[in-house]
């Protein structure tokens, strides 16, 4: 209760800001995190789908999203939001934030956000129950458990202002800089802090002084309080007032830079936008005199701050109310770490056996396991254990299409090439080369355009019409010798699985009222092999509880038409083989089959 982060907080980080990515990654690999805490980056202008990182010596690869709601609806537990866009979209991006939900805090590190928009944030951040900090901040940081990008600075810093572990103070300040300064110096006179943040320097951040501190009240492993106020605003006294009501028990360590304003003769500006006194009650010196007659300990000056601190600790340290702390062990960065040139994420092979997607290789690949083609092809393509139904589709797919005869243009190219006296490999690679648009290659595109024409209740007419205008045949649609009257038996064959054997089949429906209007037209214009595979492939996914975005993915990558290749190559290689074992000549194309159409000169 009370704590503004624990040690399974993670944040979604808006921009790819690496450095300050990686530092929060360094020291969540110092204490030990079990989950990084950045769960996702928001890179809106990003191609990539992730950015690797070192996590100790070892990449991790953190996911990237090109909005905020994608980043959530993809990592939901994340409720810290770091939102490092610059002034001009940092309003925008923490309003959306707000508006999506769930978001417990958002830090907000752009300086400049007009004070018209800061304050309309502001107050609906806080009607929404969502902790602002910032704008124009470093951020806070709850030892041990959780670090917001670059406070505390470097790695060094950190272990030796002992923000690694949990200490007893709670710190609150406006300036990162001299945050990092106290996190220092009450390393060295009392055990180092349990919570701190820095408030943000522009005149209207979003959490304040008072609600820092009220929290820290509520935080256990907070024991006192440290404010590093600053000359100009109020905030201060609403410390004093909290105290005076009695919701601040604890005991309160303060001091307002700023006194020196008092040797100039006019209103000074400070850094910091609000750091200005607007009239007496603003000065520093009013508010630590007001402070101090509070009961606040206030010293005399910021060099007497460090006695007060070490007085205060050794008091609460006297009375047991602060323990001693047994240093935990930490982990050690190393040095020279390398960045790796190749990711893979579906087989091992470093152990005493290989795996598939984490499956031993003898766990797949011997009769007595029943696993088939199909369960290695759904491990080592999707990294998933497929369901039979699917594994026993995809092997029936692959089955189905591994040869079609001699005639088809893949097979012909293939035996042409063998007969010139190619390896097996080179007239492989010629028969599959062949694979395409017209041949075996349409499953991807059959599956993209029926399923954005069902996305969108296309009838099947504004569907033919919307082909037109793209101006290219429905892929899937139309065999050179297959029709209504001379059936292709490999597509009822899959059909009549997919009825039997799948949970759904509705695109497959709809296509079928396409292929309807389509026969009508000309008889061949059938649903084919390739748009049936294409079609079912989408029921399938469906069916596996993919969302439709990893559908499109899969499409997009020619994931359907590798079905086809792997398939049709063992058909490739039996015609291959077929004319080394009968030492065909070279193929020659007889000229009487060719039209000679030559301009006459
Ligand atoms: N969509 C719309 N109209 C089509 C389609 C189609 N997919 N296929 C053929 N037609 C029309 C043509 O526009 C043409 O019309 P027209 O007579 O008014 O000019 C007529 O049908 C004949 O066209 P061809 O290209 O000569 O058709 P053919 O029957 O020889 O072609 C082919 C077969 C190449 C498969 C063709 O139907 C096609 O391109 N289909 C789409 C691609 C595809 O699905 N390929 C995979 C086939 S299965 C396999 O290879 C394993
Ligand atoms: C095939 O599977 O190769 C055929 O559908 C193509 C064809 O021309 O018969």
């Amino acid at each position: 209760m009370g704590k503004l982060f624990t040690k399974q907080s993670q944040a979604i980080f808006w921009n790819n800001n690496r450095s300050a990515i990686q530092r929060m990654l360094d020291y969540d690999y110092i204490i030990k995190r079990e989950t990084p805490s950045v769960a996702g980056i928001v890179a809106p202008t990003s191609s990539n789908k992730f950015d690797k990182f070192f996590y100790g010596g070892d990449e991790i690869m953190i996911p990237l999203y090109k909005t905020t709601a994608q980043a959530k609806y993809a990592q939901p537990q994340a409720d810290v939001l770091l939102n490092f866009a610059s002034f001009r979209t940092a309003y925008d991006v923490t309003i959306e934030a707000i508006n999506i939900g769930s978001f417990k805090t958002i830090m907000i590190t752009a300086e400049g956000i007009p004070e018209r928009l800061s304050r309309g944030m502001n107050a609906y951040a806080k009607s929404k129950k969502v902790v602002i900090i910032g704008p124009a901040t470093v951020g806070g940081i709850s030892p041990g458990a959780f670090k917001i990008a670059n406070i505390g600075g470097t790695t060094q810093n950190i272990i030796n202002s002992k923000l690694h572990r949990v200490g007893s103070c709670g710190l609150v300040t406006r300036s990162g800089g001299l945050f990092n300064e106290l996190a220092n110096i009450i390393s060295i006179n009392a055990d180092g802090i349990a919570e701190g943040v820095a408030i943000g320097g522009d005149r209207f951040v979003g959490s304040v002084f008072i609600d820092n501190l009220l929290r820290m009240e509520q935080n256990p492993d907070v024991k006192y309080m440290l404010l590093l106020g600053e000359v100009g605003g109020t905030e201060e006294y609403k410390l004093i007032n909290a105290i005076k009501k009695g919701l601040i028990k604890k005991p309160v360590i303060a001091w307002c830079i700023g006194t020196i304003a008092k040797h100039y003769d006019s209103g000074v500006q400070f850094g910091h936008a609000g750091a200005s006194a607007n009239d007496d009650a603003e000065t520093a010196e009013a508010k630590n005199k007001a402070m101090r007659e509070a009961g606040i300990l206030v010293p005399k000056s910021f060099n007497d701050l460090p006695e007060v601190i070490n007085g205060a600790y050794k008091e609460l340290h006297g009375e047991g109310i602060i323990g001693d702390i047994v240093e935990p062990e930490i982990n050690v960065i190393p040095e020279n770490r390398r960045s790796k040139n190749f990711i893979c994420t579906i087989s091992d092979d470093r152990g005493e056996e290989a795996t598939y997607a984490g499956f031993p290789i003898s766990s797949v690949a011997t009769p007595q396991t029943g696993k088939t083609i199909g369960d290695v092809v759904s491990l080592l393509w999707f990294k998933k254990q497929y369901p039979k139904w699917a594994t026993d589709f995809i092997e029936t797919v692959m089955k189905t299409v591994a040869d079609h005869g001699p005639a088809v243009s893949g097979a012909h190219n293939a035996k042409v090439t063998a007969r010139a006296g190619k390896s097996v490999v080179e007239s492989l690679v010629t028969g599959l080369l062949t694979i395409g648009p017209r041949f075996g290659g349409a499953i991807d595109g059959a599956a993209k355009y029926f399923k954005y024409a069902n996305d969108k209740k296309l009838t099947p007419k504004e569907f033919l019409d919307y082909m037109k205008k793209e101006g290219v045949p429905i892929p899937g649609i139309g065999h050179r010798i297959k029709s209504l009257k001379n059936p292709d038996l490999r597509v009822t064959g899959l059909m009549k699985y997919a009825k039997e054997h799948f949970p759904a089949t509705s695109l497959l429906d709809y296509a079928r009222t396409i292929e309807a209007l389509t026969t009508s037209k000309k008889e061949n214009l059938i649903l084919n092999v390739d748009g049936t595979i294409g079609i079912l492939m989408v029921d399938m996914w469906r069916a596996l509880g993919y969302s439709e975005n990893e559908i499109d993915e899969f499409i997009e990558s020619g994931t359907l038409n590798a079905f086809f290749i792997v398939g049709r190559s063992i058909g490739f290689i039996g015609h291959i083989l077929d004319e080394k074992r009968l030492s065909m000549p070279m193929y020659r194309h007889p000229m009487d089959d060719i039209l000679y159409s030559l301009p006459e000169n």
